[in-house]
């Protein structure tokens, strides 16, 4: 891990500080996220927004971005990391999402990381607190699904304990997936 956080006393709300000296503010995404998502999304390479969204596209509609900024507490969760900047300036660095299927008791995830601040140890800190708020819904399984020549994806999953399998439906597609081994309560 190469930063440091502080809790900043709002449910997933941090404060960190990479080793470099970058900070960013670690806090559930809002409603009104969609116009920094836009303007953030351009910094992202081609290939970073292949890995991420699995097919290419060049920029966020302002009706995509809001729908992405859109969260169904009961169902989905997302996390972003922002500059630690006055908001007009602020840029998205990272986003993790969740959201359960219906009609299941399992969610599927969805992480990013901006190359700005990648391999500071990011990753796995979204990825883990996707977990804990999976397990506080007591579901079943956490999954992903993931380019198979993702390897930054799957090396960091494999070390979070995931396990992979083959998807049924897309060739290119590897899922990886961690069993949560609880129940959802009635
Ligand atoms: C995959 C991704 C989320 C990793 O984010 P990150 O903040 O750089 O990850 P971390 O710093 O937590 O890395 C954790 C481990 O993952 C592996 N890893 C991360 N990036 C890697 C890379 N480029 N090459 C190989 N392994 C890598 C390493 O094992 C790493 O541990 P180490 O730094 O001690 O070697 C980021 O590269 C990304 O957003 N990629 C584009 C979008 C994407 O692929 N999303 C996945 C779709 S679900």
């Amino acid at each position: 891990m190469k930063f440091k956080r502080i809790y900043l006393g709002k449910p997933w709300c941090e404060a960190i500080e990479l080793d470099d000296g970058q900070q960013l503010i670690a806090r559930p995404m809002r409603s009104n996220d969609g116009p920094t998502l836009r303007r953030s999304f351009a910094r992202l390479t081609p290939e970073e927004v292949r890995m991420r969204f699995m097919h290419p596209l060049k920029e966020l509609t302002p009706a995509y971005a809001k729908k992405l900024a859109s969260i169904d507490r009961k169902r989905e969760f997302a996390l972003v990391l922002v500059e630690n900047k006055p908001p007009e300036l602020a840029l998205i660095g990272a986003v993790a999402r969740a959201a359960i299927e219906s009609d299941a008791d399992r969610a599927e995830f969805a992480i990013i990381v901006g190359a700005e601040i990648a391999r500071f140890g990011l990753g796995s800190y979204l990825l883990k607190r996707v977990i804990e708020w999976a397990r506080k819904k007591r579901l079943s399984e956490l999954y992903g699904r993931v380019l198979f020549d993702n390897k930054a994806m799957l090396a960091l999953a494999h070390r979070l304990g995931f396990k992979r399998r083959l998807s049924e439906e897309e060739e290119e597609i590897v899922e990886v997936f961690l069993p949560l081994n609880r129940k959802r309560s009635a």
